[in-house]
C-alpha cells in the first residue's frame, strides 16, 4: 500500500470565551453561516460545500482546539492511524464515529509534537450545493501554527501525517496536502499554539469586497493588502474579538509533483516575500503580536481579572 496521505483541509475549532459575541462576528462581520449548535458550540458554513469551515466551543480560555484535516476515505483514516501510532505520535483518541452536529463521518485525533490538536475524518457530510456570493469566504484555506520546534512540527506533518514540503522562509515552512500550495504552515514562535486562519475568497474583487465589510463594522485591517511570496496569495489580515488573526486570502498558486522548492536563503534573496507588490511591507509591531498568540493570552488574563473582581464582590 502506498504511504497514507491527508488530502485536505476542512476546518478550525476554537475555544472562545464569549460564544455569542463571537458568533455575531463571524456571522455579520466575517459572513460565515450556522450549520449546526447545541449548548456551548456552533458550527458555522462558507460558501462551498464544506459542512462546517470553523467550531466555536465557550471555554473559559480561547486557545486552537483542533485543526480539522481530511482523508479520502475511512481506510485512510485506519492507516494514518497506524501511521502515528507507529511513529510514536502522540493518538489522542483512536479512530470512532464523529458527532453528527458536526457532519458525523469517522476519524481520529492526534497532537503534534508540540502539542497542536489535530484532528482528521473522512466520509463527513458536505453540503448539496455551494452559495454564490463572492464576498464571502468558501472554504478554510490554510492555518498556520505557531512552534519553537518548527523542524520537528514539519517532520511531524510530512512522516505522520503525508504532507509535502512547498518553500521555507526565514518565518515559516509551508506545507501542502492537495493543489494549494499549502494549508498549513509552521512559524518559528512560541508555540503551540494559532498564529492565524485564512479563508479563501473568490477572486481579489470578492476579497476587497469582504474586507470592506470587516473595516465597514470596525475592525481595521492589521496587514494587507500585499500578495505573499510563497503561495503567491493576496492577504488581508484583521483580528477578531478573541485575540485570534483570521484573514482573507485569493488567488493561492495552485501546484503539482512539478513544483519547485525552495528554502529561505533562495526566497532572502528574491526579495519576492513577504509582499511581491512592495505594497504591504513587513508586519507591524502589532501584527508580529497578534501573531505570536500574545493578544489571545491577554485576552484571557483580562477575562480571569474581570472574573476574580465578580467572584471577590
Ligand atoms: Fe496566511
Amino acid at each position: 500500500m502506498s504511504i497514507p496521505r491527508i488530502n485536505g483541509l476542512r476546518s478550525i475549532e476554537l475555544a472562545v470565551h464569549d460564544l455569542k459575541a463571537s458568533a455575531e462576528f463571524y456571522r455579520k462581520v466575517w459572513a460565515l453561516e450556522d450549520v449546526a449548535g447545541e449548548g456551548d458550540t456552533l458550527h458555522l458554513r462558507g460558501t462551498g460545500r464544506d459542512h462546517h469551515v470553523l467550531t466555536l466551543r465557550e471555554r473559559p480560555r480561547a486557545a486552537l482546539l483542533g485543526v480539522h484535516l481530511s482523508a479520502p476515505d475511512r481506510a485512510t483514516v485506519d492507516a494514518l492511524h497506524a501511521q502515528a501510532a507507529a511513529l510514536g505520535a502522540k493518538v489522542v483518541h483512536a479512530p470512532k464515529e464523529l458527532e453528527k452536529s458536526a457532519g458525523a463521518g469517522y476519524g481520529f485525533r492526534v497532537s503534534s509534537p508540540e502539542g497542536h490538536p489535530i484532528a482528521i475524518s473522512a466520509d463527513v457530510a458536505d453540503h448539496a450545493q455551494a452559495i454564490d456570493d463572492r464576498s464571502r469566504p468558501t472554504k478554510l484555506t490554510h492555518v498556520v501554527i505557531n512552534s519553537a520546534e518548527v523542524e520537528k512540527q514539519t517532520a511531524f506533518f510530512l512522516d505522520v501525517l503525508g504532507f509535502k514540503w512547498s518553500d521555507s522562509t526565514v518565518m515559516m515552512d509551508f506545507v501542502r496536502c492537495c493543489t494549494d500550495h499549502h494549508s498549513v504552515a509552521i512559524a518559528r514562535g512560541n508555540g503551540p499554539c494559532l498564529n492565524h486562519m485564512a479563508y479563501e475568497m473568490p477572486n481579489i474583487d470578492g476579497l476587497m469586497s469582504g474586507a470592506g465589510r470587516v473595516r465597514g463594522s470596525g475592525y481595521e485591517m492589521m496587514w494587507g493588502v500585499g500578495r505573499h511570496g510563497p503561495g503567491n496569495n493576496v492577504f488581508s489580515y484583521f483580528i477578531e474579538p478573541n485575540g485570534f488573526v483570521t484573514e482573507y486570502t485569493a488567488e493561492v498558486e495552485q501546484v503539482d509533483e512539478s513544483y519547485v522548492s525552495h528554502d529561505a536563503q533562495w526566497w532572502l534573496e528574491t526579495k519576492l516575500f513577504p509582499c511581491r507588490w512592495k505594497m504591504a511591507g513587513a508586519p507591524s509591531e502589532l501584527a508580529r503580536k497578534a501573531m505570536s498568540g500574545d493578544l489571545v493570552e491577554e485576552e484571557n488574563l483580562r477575562c480571569e481579572q474581570v472574573m476574580a473582581r465578580a467572584l471577590a464582590r
